[in-house]
């Protein structure tokens, strides 16, 4: 898989591309990852990539030329007419989820469009790009931590990836719940003591205990997700129990 970022400011990720899971994906030859200079694609003495709003107001604009001759070097052309995803990150973009990270490590090649200032020039936008995204209802000063947010859930997902050490089947949200808790060694540390079954060595209850705090933590935190997830008639036995016992009003399923 290859992935371009586009930005002013490549420097930015020399640290996040250099650690952890990522590096090693790249090590490994899973995953090209380049951070292209905007300023590289300028033509004037100042390297400039951003100007005054047509129309007037607060900021500046991201001018489309530099932006437009990288996508060129990449060989991309008119939204849609090739293989690669060009993805410019937004606020008012689709909303990132673990869905769409899904998608996109299905792609060959992607394209990431870091903004600036108020925004890139809209004819890159409705010409040039397939896929706007928003890492959610905020506004950062860039698309840089952003573009990472997304590379960083993509490049997990790349078969080979994580290491054994880790899992990405059982992460919240792959099977439309949250994850259960872990622990790890010592048992009792300061008189916190790990639950129960975790230690009894009975697979079977230990499957059961993690299911069942899945779906409490699920329920207690994230209720929207329950009405979308895979549930067996166990399940939804279990989710009854947990509302009981916590007094939950009867939710989402039931009201379908
Ligand atoms: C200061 S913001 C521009 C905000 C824009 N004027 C607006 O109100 O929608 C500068 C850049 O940061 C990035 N950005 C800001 N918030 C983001 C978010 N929630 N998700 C993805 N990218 C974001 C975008 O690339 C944007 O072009």
């Amino acid at each position: 898989m290859k992935i371009d970022i586009l930005t002013i400011f490549p420097e930015y990720f020399s640290s996040p591309l250099a650690h952890g899971i990522i590096r090693r994906a790249i090590e490994a030859g899973l995953v090209q990852i380049t951070p292209w200079d905007l300023r590289e694609f300028t033509h004037d003495r100042h390297r400039t990539t951003d100007d005054r709003p047509y129309g007037g107001g607060e900021g500046m604009v991201m001018v489309p030329g530099p932006i437009f001759e990288a996508l060129e070097h990449l060989g991309v052309d008119e939204a849609g007419t090739t293989s690669s995803k060009v993805i410019y990150l937004s606020p008012r973009g689709r909303p990132f989820s673990q869905e769409m990270a899904v998608q996109l490590v299905q792609h060959e090649h992607l394209v990431i469009l870091c903004g600036r200032y108020e925004g890139v020039d809209q004819r890159i936008i409705d010409h040039l790009v397939d896929l706007e995204i928003s890492i959610g209802d905020y506004v950062l000063s860039g698309g840089e931590p952003a573009a990472m947010v997304v590379v960083d859930a993509v490049v997990r997902l790349i078969p080979g990836a994580l290491g054994c050490e880790s899992s990405a089947e059982h992460d919240s949200f792959s099977n439309g719940l949250l994850e259960h808790p872990h622990y790890t060694r010592p048992r009792d540390f300061r008189g916190w003591k790990v639950p129960e079954p975790l230690l009894s060595g009975d697979h079977k209850r230990i499957e059961e205990w993690r299911r069942r705090e899945s779906l409490r933590i699920t329920l207690e935190r994230r209720p929207d997700l329950l009405a979308t997830a895979v549930l067996s008639t166990e399940d939804l036995r279990i989710l009854d129990e947990l509302r009981d016992s916590k007094g939950h009003d009867s939710t989402d399923r039931e009201q379908e």
